[in-house]
């Protein structure tokens, strides 16, 4: 389909919400009628809007003032895959899963939606990448906290939650230093490590535990001794939600949700008993939780999620469909849906960041005495 043939676009947000949503709503939104002359239509609560027909136009007006606000104007849900949705409990209560993604196909066609632009992360891209197939063309913009997208060098929403952190850690780091304490802070990112190990180097985090790097209670132990040792009376653990022992696993909870049943935390909590019983040094557990997610997006990602946002229209205008925009090398690209779809990014070992902060003294729980 060639530009002069779509009318119509629509956008939805899915997964967990992050800063920079509303932004990105609002360039494709500007870009699609300024740009292009195309009618918008906003889907409420991600997948789910489309499974129960709640659909409603986006104008300029309904896109101003948006640009700085935290969260999402359309709702989201992460519990939401058509091809793995629950549609009830049989007779022994377990639930039932159903592929419905004709159903939302169905809303698509009956509101005459040409082009979806579904902004999420990798559960969000396998649902996008699923809808594609079921004929409706899709374009998708990487957005999440954790920053674990494939194919992207940085997602919107990373960088302003990065800082968050670092806020926390900042005044965990005053308090740690009054009462000579050990201080965990347990930090987002689901399998990955982003987002401790940039707050926990921005902030100077003594201790950095990520899930691609296996700790042990001895090795932490060692590396607070080490800093006792040469006079500090306090140390400070970033955390990842992630993170797990050498000889152990992820600590969460098993929920009803069908896509990703693990709920990932309490690590801190844990690991801060684990700690004090083998230093004998007080020690103290902070979530930062959801926080991470809330508030007005930094300077950085509102540019980054506007410039994601008009070049996932000028995708969607030019046929360029089951493809999401992406930041490579410092320039905004595309890349194709299924090399996204349900992937996750990790830190590679031989990442340079890594290596920085082993040279600059920090401990990852991983060395050996
Ligand atoms: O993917 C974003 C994220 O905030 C993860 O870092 C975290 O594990 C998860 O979402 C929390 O999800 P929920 O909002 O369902 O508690």
């Amino acid at each position: 389909m060639s530009n002069a043939a779509i009318r119509r676009i629509g956008v939805l947000t899915g997964g967990g919400d992050c800063p920079g949503l509303n932004a990105v709503i609002r360039a494709v939104t500007k870009t699609a009628i300024i740009e292009y002359g195309l009618e918008v239509l906003g889907i409420e609560d991600a997948y789910l809007g489309l499974l129960e027909d709640r659909v409603r136009p986006l104008g300029r007006n309904d896109v101003s003032n948006i640009l700085t606000l935290g969260g999402t104007i359309l709702g989201t849900t992460n519990k939401v895959n058509p091809m793995k949705y629950r549609t009830g409990t049989d007779a022994d209560g377990h639930p039932i899963i159903a592929d419905v993604s004709d159903r939302a196909a169905a809303t698509c066609r009956k509101h005459g939606i040409d082009v979806l632009v579904c902004i999420g992360g990798d559960g969000t891209m396998a649902a996008s990448y699923g809808m594609q197939r079921h004929g409706i063309p899709i374009v998708g913009v990487p957005k999440t906290i954790d920053n674990d997208l494939m194919c992207t060098d940085v997602t919107f929403g990373f960088t302003t939650a990065a800082q968050t952190a670092t806020d926390a850690l900042d005044r965990i780091h005053t308090t740690a230093m009054s009462h000579h304490r050990i201080m965990l802070v347990e930090i987002m990112g689901r399998n990955a490590g982003w987002l401790t190990l940039h707050a926990g180097l921005a902030a100077g985090a003594d201790i950095i535990l990520v899930p691609e790097i296996p700790y042990t209670v001895e090795s932490i132990a060692q590396a607070y001794r080490r800093r006792a040792e040469q006079g500090k009376k306090f140390t400070i653990i970033a955390v990842s939600e992630g993170a797990a022992p050498r000889e152990g696993e992820q600590i969460g909870e098993i929920t009803d949700d069908p896509v990703e049943p693990l709920r990932l935390g309490g690590i801190s909590e844990i690991l801060a008993r684990q700690v004090a019983d083998k230093t004998g040094a007080e020690t103290r557990a902070t979530v930062l939780g959801h926080v991470q997610r809330g508030g007005t997006p930094c300077a950085y990602d509102r540019v980054l999620a506007t410039h994601f946002g008009s070049a996932a229209m000028h995708l969607a205008a030019a046929g360029n469909w089951g493809r999401m925009v992406a930041m490579q090398e410092g320039r905004i690209t595309s890349v194709p849906l299924e090399a996204v779809a349900g992937q996750q990014r990790l830190i590679p070992a031989n990442h340079p960041l890594l290596a920085v902060a082993r040279h600059t003294g920090v401990s990852f729980g991983d060395e050996e005495a």
